[in-house]
């Protein structure tokens, strides 16, 4: 077994997770505030629990259905290099989905139900890989922003209250580095060597995937109604806005290195601030992403139900090989 089966709650014990306790949850918000890690086998109030089953479900999505829009261009890389990192990186997030199944799991939720609120509609995924990837230049920029932007939002997350979701963030943020490293490097190449033609295609890039990289951090801190919840519980570190912030101020200079201009004529340096200016964000295309009306969400979802039904006789055989192997381990032990 891939879970942490091992730190599942007790079945016995579950009824009092939901329950409310004003005694353990005096004791609880202790802890919290004493900056403790909480483990799977700990007490926890109902709504921290399904709080963090929402969020690492939905992360758990989002780096599963994030692998599609990549995928579709490893058969077209332009080298045997490009083709070899592609090809990792893609297999990295599947691997970024599994562990952070794993942690969802250790809250008392089954990777099946998981995987049937996805298929059904009731859990989302980052609204990003909702957009098409139309040239290899949507590769590099990928890299450098979706992954940029991830990272900004998953590194605070490794200090997340509770410990098997900060674990599994440890991880996959070095894996985000290599991914944006990547990115930002094929970038570099079509932009200081490539053709005029090349140039174009990555500054086209650019003005698609700019604007709904900065939607990554989410609606704006005043629209925002679970975060102060979150924040206080120590499941998120540092608000959507400031998040938003810091990635504009980061990645400003990067593009000037690259030689792209970023499509936002209100973006300035501001002194005062110290922080960069930028223009008003279209709210109304997030929510319309996010309520299934982008231009990939029904091709997204149906490739990921189409793997789910076509691979369940993998499942089967897996699950009827370990009911097999089952008596002899226990007996071997
Ligand atoms: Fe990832
Ligand atoms: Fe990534």
């Amino acid at each position: 077994m891939y879970t942490q089966a091992m730190d599942l709650i007790n079945k016995n014990d579950n009824d009092h997770a939901d329950a409310p306790d004003p005694v353990r949850e005096q004791a609880f918000e202790a802890r919290i505030a004493a900056g403790e890690f909480i483990e799977a086998k700990d007490w926890m109030p109902g709504h921290y629990r399904k709080t963090l089953i929402r969020q690492i479900s939905q992360h758990a999505h989002s780096e599963i259905v994030g692998m599609l829009p990549e995928s579709n261009w490893i058969s077209r890389a332009p080298t045997l290099k490009r083709k070899a990192i592609l090809l990792a990186k893609v297999q990295d997030e599947g691997g970024h989905g599994l562990y952070l199944y794993a942690a969802a799991e250790t809250l008392d939720i089954s990777r099946d139900q998981m995987i049937e609120a996805l298929h059904n509609g009731r859990a989302k995924y980052s609204s990003i890989f909702n957009y098409p990837t139309l040239t290899w230049a949507d590769m590099g920029v990928i890299g450098w922003l979706v992954d940029g932007a991830a990272i900004m939002n998953q590194v605070p997350i490794c200090r997340c209250s509770y410990a098997p979701y900060a674990r599994a963030m440890i991880r996959i943020c070095r894996e985000e580095s290599f991914h944006q490293r990547q990115g930002y490097e094929a970038l570099l190449t079509m932009m200081q060597g490539g053709t005029a033609a090349q140039k174009a295609m990555v500054q086209d890039a650019v003005n698609r995937w700019w604007w709904p990289s900065l939607m990554m951090f989410g609606p704006p801190d005043s629209e925002s109604p679970n975060s102060a919840q979150s924040m206080r519980w120590g499941i998120k570190r540092v608000s959507n806005d400031d998040l938003r912030q810091k990635f504009v101020d980061a990645t400003v200079p990067q593009a000037e290195i690259l030689g792209i201009t970023l499509p936002d004529p209100l973006l300035h340096w501001n002194a005062q601030r110290a922080h960069y200016d930028f223009g008003p964000i279209q709210w109304d295309e997030f929510w319309r992403v996010v309520n299934g009306n982008g231009p990939c969400n029904h091709e997204r979802l149906k490739m990921r139900v189409d793997a789910w039904e076509s691979g369940a006789w993998v499942r089967d055989a897996a699950l009827a090989y370990a009911k097999q192997k089952t008596p002899q381990t226990t007996a071997q032990t």
